[in-house]
């Protein structure tokens, strides 16, 4: 693509704003990964289909591989890398270790983010509501008992630390 295409962008990205000239086609995870250098974030698939790649957009989970990363302009956004505070670890981190809810950790990036968002939405969701809110995302090693596991310590964690 010619030079005179490119755009310029900001985007802010766990706090931090991070400016690039990109081509307008550049998907949202390629700006994550390549421009800003965040490869928590993963690709699994080229259809939408795995959830490797989700991360928080205003707070809501979504697939970076399904969006432009101009169509983040002015947004929020929120990678694996953001969710540690200050070195603590993010209760659904401590879960997915307490529990042993990954094996590979190809996944864990995406089902970590879509479980933030499932918790600000349901802060008791039962077993069906946790497999219904993390249903856009796969894994291939775990068998998903120990992810729903960590789900629900980290869900009582956190309403424990609300009291
Ligand atoms: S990389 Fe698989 S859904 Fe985005
Ligand atoms: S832990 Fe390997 S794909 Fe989920």
């Amino acid at each position: 693509m010619a030079d005179g295409s490119r755009v310029q962008l900001a985007l802010e990205i766990n706090g931090r704003t991070i400016r690039s000239e990109i081509e307008p086609r550049m998907l949202l995870v390629e700006f994550i990964r390549e421009v800003a250098r965040l490869t928590g974030t993963h690709v699994g698939c080229d259809t939408s289909y795995c959830g490797a790649c989700t991360v928080l957009l205003d707070g809501r989970a979504v697939k970076s591989c399904t969006l432009l990363a101009l169509q983040a302009a002015g947004a929020r956004l929120t990678t694996v890398e953001g969710l540690a505070k200050g070195g603590v670890l993010h209760p659904l981190q401590v879960a997915f270790s307490r529990h042993h809810a990954l094996q590979c950790g190809f996944c864990t990036p995406g089902f970590l983010m879509a479980a933030v968002n499932l918790l600000a939405e349901n802060r008791d969701p039962s077993e069906d509501e946790i497999r219904k809110g993390l249903s856009g995302n796969t894994c291939r090693c775990t068998g998903y008992v120990n992810i729903i596991a960590a789900v629900k310590d980290a869900a009582e964690e956190l309403r424990k630390a609300a009291a």
